[in-house]
């Protein structure tokens, strides 16, 4: 049964106030809940509420004893005053919960994750967003095994109790919907620091993390104090508790939550200390430590209504992350990183069976929707309007949703309204990004009068059918474009607002015809189709000014041979791309951030988005073809480039980051060279490197390599992180990576490995995902044994835990563009899994829509 936006009711009862108390034990936990509910509606209306793997202890409703009716997912209580206080005592058994969904157990602590859906394992409750209450929480526990008990908000009172028990008593002043309701009781290191905010508030901040691990929270504090100041300067928004804290975990489902004042995170966007976290690791954790922190304003202070809104927090809290990122960094890279999340893995879900707006019409599975579509493509749509509005605009349309919709629960429309009231603009058109699901295709014209000089732009928009949608209709969408003039080495930039399906634009005059570069900065979330000379991408990758147009001519140089070399089963590499890459080593000391991006052939992922049905075999050969005679042909100018670098002791840094990174590209095609030497000097750099940068540099390039030593570096490797199951987590996805050819007996003993366990989400994503995701010759073996070793894997976790399990079927839903023999095989397992009698909703919504 699915849900349908469409049939969204307001709730027939709010629940102001909230006291809830947990005596926490393993597998009883009591909890007590005392809500004080209101009637919203003038007639008698029944209540229903929420809830999932509980056991009922009791209800009373007014002090009086009451039996509930029991319904699907939940109760409802029928013939009830306009306004009392209801009390439901539930029992819940923290220890065996491994969907790690409402209250469990993370390595010996008790933690929750309650976003969407998950309060009501908790305790029968009207658990959606738009009943907002204030919560009171009381904790006991054992003293000695959880000294620290937490929740949101302010520690009002504590205590010790007999038999070694001790309490606490937390207040949230602000209201807020039950999803950001957190409860932590654990033993952790704890790291302090406090924030001023601008009017002078003194905030203390704390980072709660497992036992010995302190010395690797430092830069989660500098980063969420980057955040805090940065949302001041930029949008004016203050935090507004004197205390906010984090605590970090081993088991969790997803990156992390925003839960009010106390949000709970994945362990690997906590931790990090140069030997042991990657400048990835740097960059992700500074990210995801502000997107929680810009959450208290873009989610808490302002709530979605309902879940079909999701967008309306998490596509701007990705925007507003990704500004954040590209000011504490280089905005040309955070840029890149992003496209490629779009055209890897968003336009894939596009195309696929799971195909939705970013703001969803239906939902069966709530948490299937925290989708690349809702979050990433979200981010654009908020970035198109910020390029549409302007920075000042923008910040205005900000400033007004903020003043209007404080302490409320809204909707994706109340957003764009404010932005369209505070700039008197007219966003009618711009809306249709909510309801309409798929990539357009913008197909590129040009034509040039020599008589007038008059050049011409045609612009046509074109979105395919998907399999939510039939009919489609033209958006409106800024398009950036530069005009090269090679007569002068000139520039002209030009932000073109197209709103019809097809539109031309007139420049000039100019002497000679110019070359256009199309979607600077990646303007619109769209793919853009434009025949070009290979001269004219060379013009556009050394005279364009933004650096994404340069780095996107040169993937498109290099795409469309590779494309030509798959279709043709031709071996021979054109000139021309060594050419290019020959021009691009020479010119690396001019931004070395930049010719990293663009020295990196395009991922198999993204090219397999490029055409349909995807050549898997062909494209991989030709993407090892044009590697293999890169690294062979260029041999010394990478390792001159390679040798000229020298970082010095390690410092996160945009400069030494993209050195490392800069090198590790090198030294990957290095390890292609057949150069004499070539092993003992990686072996060379495994051992002077001093941080896990460098050192995962040195084992990338041995993994997309035959060299023998891939083995022993990864035998020392392992010997020497054995106990530490973040840094294991890499170890675990370069085997899963590797291409071999007993790439399932390789799984097979990595998942029997000590580290190794089914039940967290981090170790089953570096094996069974890296593998499904990320080594495609395995995944795609034409024998179908990729596929059937993740449908074995799906069956076993998906009763554990049903969030991951829907994750990872992901690479599955591309069938539709492969080839007829992979269709099939992949149809067989999809077949595999809906005779399974105990299928989740989650799985059982992408599989049922797969074979639709
Ligand atoms: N709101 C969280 C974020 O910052 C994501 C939590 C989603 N969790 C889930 N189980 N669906 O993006
Ligand atoms: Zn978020």
């Amino acid at each position: 049964t699915a849900m349908k936006l469409a049939d969204y009711q307001p709730p027939a009862y709010q629940i102001s106030e909230l006291y809830l108390e947990f005596e926490l034990d393993d597998h009883r936990t009591r909890v007590t809940a005392i809500s004080q509910v209101q009637r919203q509606t003038s007639q008698d209306a029944p209540l229903y509420l929420n809830g999932e793997a509980l056991e009922l202890g009791g209800v009373w409703v007014a002090g009086q004893p009451y039996q509930p009716e029991m319904a699907e997912g939940g109760i409802i209580l029928q013939d009830l005053p306009a306004s009392f206080e209801l009390k439901i005592e539930t029992i819940i058994d923290p220890a065996n919960n491994s969907s790690l969904e409402g209250l469990y157990k993370s390595a010996g602590a008790f933690c929750t994750q309650c976003e969407a859906e998950g309060f009501r394992k908790i305790t029968y409750f009207p658990d959606r967003p738009d009943v907002m209450t204030r919560y009171r929480v009381r904790i006991v526990a054992d003293k000695q095994a959880y000294p620290y008990l937490l929740s949101n908000g302010n520690l009002l009172d504590q205590g010790d109790l007999d038999g070694g028990r001790h309490w606490a008593l937390w207040e949230d002043p602000f209201a807020k919907p039950s999803y950001l309701f957190a409860l932590v009781a654990g033993d952790f290191d704890l790291l302090s620091d406090s924030f001023t905010t601008r009017s002078g508030r003194d905030v203390t901040l704390q980072l709660y993390v497992d036992k010995g691990n302190a010395y690797r929270g430092q830069h989660a504090l500098d980063s969420l104090k980057k955040a805090m100041a940065w949302d001041e300067q930029k949008y004016g928004l203050e935090y507004d508790l004197d205390v906010y804290m984090i605590v970090a975990v081993d088991f969790f489902n997803m990156g992390a939550m925003e839960n009010k004042g106390l949000n709970l995170f994945n362990s690997k966007y906590v931790l990090a200390d140069p030997a042991s976290a990657t400048d990835d690791d740097y960059f992700n954790i500074e990210s995801v430590i502000a997107h929680e922190y810009f959450h208290n304003w873009t989610g808490n202070r302002v709530t979605c209504r309902d879940w079909f809104q999701l967008s309306l927090k998490e596509g701007l809290t990705v925007f507003r992350d990704q500004q954040f990122s590209a000011d504490m960094g280089s905005p040309a890279i955070v840029r890149l990183k992003q496209v490629r999340v779009m055209r890897e893995h968003q336009f894939a879900e596009d195309a696929g069976p799971m195909s939705h707006p970013i703001r969803p019409e239906e939902v069966m599975e709530m948490n299937n929707f925290y989708s690349v579509t809702v979050y990433d493509k979200g981010a654009e749509v908020i970035r198109m309007l910020h390029t549409l509005l302007g920075e000042a605009g923008f910040r205005q349309g900000m400033d007004l949703y903020f003043k209007r919709h404080d302490g409320q629960a809204v909707t994706c429309d109340d957003f764009v309204q404010a932005m369209q009231d505070a700039n008197d603009v007219d966003l009618s058109a711009f809306r249709r990004w909510y309801s309409q699901s798929g990539t357009p295709q913008l197909t590129v014209g040009t034509t040039f009068e020599p008589q007038t000089g008059r050049f011409s732009l045609s612009l046509t928009q074109l979105t395919a059918a998907t399999a939510d949608q039939h009919e489609k209709h033209p958006l409106h969408m800024p398009v950036a474009v530069e005009i090269l003039d090679g007569a002068n080495n000139s520039v002209q930039k030009h932000t073109l607002s197209v709103t019809q399906e097809k539109q031309q634009f007139d420049f000039g005059p100019f002497d000679n015809e110019p070359v256009t570069a199309i979607l600077a900065g990646f303007s619109a979330p769209v793919r853009v189709k434009q025949i070009q000379s290979d001269a004219q991408k060379q013009q556009i990758i050394l005279h364009a000014q933004d650096p994404f147009l340069r780095w996107d001519a040169a993937q498109s140089l290099i795409s469309q041979y590779l494309h030509e070399m798959a279709g043709s089963g031709q071996t021979s590499v054109p000139d021309v791309l060594i050419e290019l890459f020959d021009s691009m080593l020479r010119r690396v000391d001019q931004d070395p951030a930049l010719f990293a991006e663009m020295l990196e052939l395009p991922s198999f992922e993204t090219l397999a988005q490029q055409n349909s049905p995807i050549r898997v075999d062909g494209l991989l050969d030709a993407r090892d073809c044009l590697k293999r005679k890169l690294a062979r042909t260029l041999t010394d100018q990478w390792q001159a480039t390679a040798d000229r670098i020298s970082t010095g002791a390690y410092q996160y840094t945009q400069q030494q980051a993209a050195q490392r990174r800069l090198r590790g590209v090198c030294l990957a095609y290095l390890a292609l060279s057949n150069a004499p030497g070539v092993e003992s000097h990686l072996h060379q750099l495994y051992l002077q490197s001093d941080n896990m940068t460098d050192t995962l540099a040195v084992l990338k390039a041995c993994q997309g390599s035959e060299l023998a030593l891939f083995d022993r570096l990864m035998e020392d490797f392992e010997a020497k992180w054995r106990h530490d199951s973040l840094v294991m987590d890499k170890w675990f996805a370069l085997h899963a990576g590797k291409e071999r050819n007993d790439c399932l007996s390789k799984l097979q003993i990595l998942m029997a490995h000590a580290m190794y366990s089914i039940n967290n989400p981090n170790r089953v994503r570096s094996v069974v995902g890296t593998f499904a995701f990320y080594n495609p010759r395995g995944f795609h073996a034409i024998d179908g044994s990729g596929y059937k070793f993740l449908t074995d894997y799906l069956l076993q976790t998906d009763p554990i835990n049903p969030q991951v399990a829907s994750r990872l079927i992901t690479p599955m839903l591309a069938f539709g563009q492969l080839d007829e023999s992979r269709q099939d095989l992949i149809r067989h397992q999809f077949l595999r899994l809906l005779d399974s009698p105990q299928l989740s909703r989650d799985l059982y919504e992408k599989v049922r829509k797969s074979l639709r």
